[in-house]
């Protein structure tokens, strides 16, 4: 342990317990950000060092097996709530883990979040990709979000206009990437007249097969629980960080051509020009579902995760990475596009050009 700026940091840190992929890796640097007090040395302590890593749950990140920098654990607590008419709005700090929050939300009778529940990580990542599942995405119910700019040292407000939630995309995975650290934002959820989000099929025919016809909160709740244990691998028991590439989205004609050839091909019309194709099926049609190299595969029951058997490196995952992506693209031509954090400055190109 080392004390620089006034912070405590540790020299060396294991991040085996800080990434759902469970990768072996060691910060150089690590310390955890409890609370907004450090927030004022910590651009001079980063300075000081060649690169910074800004660390939530670890459950959308691929690290490497060294990482030569800091990592900023970020671990704000706070959790407050008031209501205003039929709405409540939720103050949450950046380091509340997600899945609790939407827990609490549920045992309170708040409605908006429940879809998303079981998705792992802190709150303050969940503008980071716009987090969504199961009919909903975080820009539902995103209000606003406080961060502290690591270039000016100054907090900063972002509402959803400026936050550019999209797509498993932000202006926190563009223009403003590594430059601020989100430390708490504000949720709209509702306090009653809720408006159940029952869009995705598949939750429709689960609350079908349990002969839910009205459904209440805690019914969604925990009907997506269960979708999401008949599918997902449980990081504690198998590493992953959900699903590895994002859904590509093709413009109608590319997407028409090729269901010209694969009729069978599942599809989603987003609007006139754009159809969403699930990546998984793409990655199972070129047989990769439940194969495994070595530590390294697609998960039997959605080909869409990678997973670390263990003991695998961050060049085993990226180079299995690379053949998913590559056998996609000859034979659909779509170039799969990472949904998860490679956090190596050129991993990926390197082992895409081997
Ligand atoms: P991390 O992995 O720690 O970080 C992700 C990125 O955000 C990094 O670039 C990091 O630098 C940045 N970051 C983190 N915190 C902050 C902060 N406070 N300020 C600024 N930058 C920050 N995602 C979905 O959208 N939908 C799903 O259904 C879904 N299912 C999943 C299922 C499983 C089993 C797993 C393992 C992952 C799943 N994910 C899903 C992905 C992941 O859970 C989300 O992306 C989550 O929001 C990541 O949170 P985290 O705290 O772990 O972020
Ligand atoms: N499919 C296959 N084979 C597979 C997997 C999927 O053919 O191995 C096809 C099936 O037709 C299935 C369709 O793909 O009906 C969609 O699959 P699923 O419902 O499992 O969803 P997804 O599109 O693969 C997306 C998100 C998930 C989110 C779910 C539920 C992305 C990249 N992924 O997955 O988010 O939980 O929808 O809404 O958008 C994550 O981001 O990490 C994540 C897990």
């Amino acid at each position: 342990m080392q004390t620089k700026n006034n912070l405590m940091v540790k020299v060396n840190h294991p991040l085996k317990n800080h990434n759902t992929f469970g990768l072996d890796s060691t910060a150089g640097g690590y310390l955890r950000l409890s609370s907004e007090g450090q927030l004022e040395s910590l651009p001079e302590l980063i300075a000081s060092y060649d690169d910074f890593l800004i660390l939530g749950g670890g459950s959308n990140v691929l690290l490497p097996d060294f990482y030569d920098g800091l990592v900023v654990h970020v671990d704000i607590q706070r959790l407050s709530h008031r209501m205003s008419g039929k709405d409540v709005l939720v103050n949450v700090g950046g380091g509340v883990n997600w899945h609790q929050l939407v827990s609490w939300a549920v045992e309170n009778g708040f409605g908006g979040i429940e879809n998303l529940a079981l998705i792992p990580g802190r709150s303050g990542a969940a503008p980071i990709q716009n987090i969504g599942a199961y009919g909903v995405e975080f820009k539902d119910v995103f209000i606003c979000l406080r961060a502290f700019n690591l270039e000016t040292g100054k907090f900063e407000v972002y509402d959803r206009e400026e936050c550019q939630l999209a797509y498993r995309d932000s202006i926190f995975k563009n223009e403003l990437k590594g430059k601020v650290i989100i430390t708490d934002m504000w949720l709209r959820l509702s306090g009653r007249d809720h408006q159940f989000n029952l869009s995705y099929g598949g939750l429709k025919s689960h609350l079908e097969k349990k002969k839910i016809g009205h459904p209440e909160i805690e019914d969604i709740f925990q009907s997506v629980i269960e979708i999401r244990m008949s599918k997902l691998p449980d990081p504690a028991e198998l590493g992953n960080a959900g699903s590895f590439f994002k859904n590509p989205v093709l413009p109608s004609r590319k997407a028409e051509a090729l269901l010209n050839e694969y009729p069978e091909m599942p599809h989603y019309v987003l609007d006139d020009q754009n159809i969403k194709i699930p990546a998984g099926w793409l990655i199972e049609q070129c047989g990769f579902k439940g194969k495994y190299s070595g530590k390294v595969g697609c998960y039997e029951k959605q080909a869409l995760v990678l997973i670390n058997r263990g003991g695998a490196g961050a060049v085993d995952l990226v180079t299995h990475a690379g053949s998913v992506q590559k056998k996609v693209e000859d034979k659909f031509g779509i170039l799969l596009e990472p949904e998860v954090n490679i956090i190596h400055p050129h991993l990926y190109d390197q082992v895409l050009k081997m």
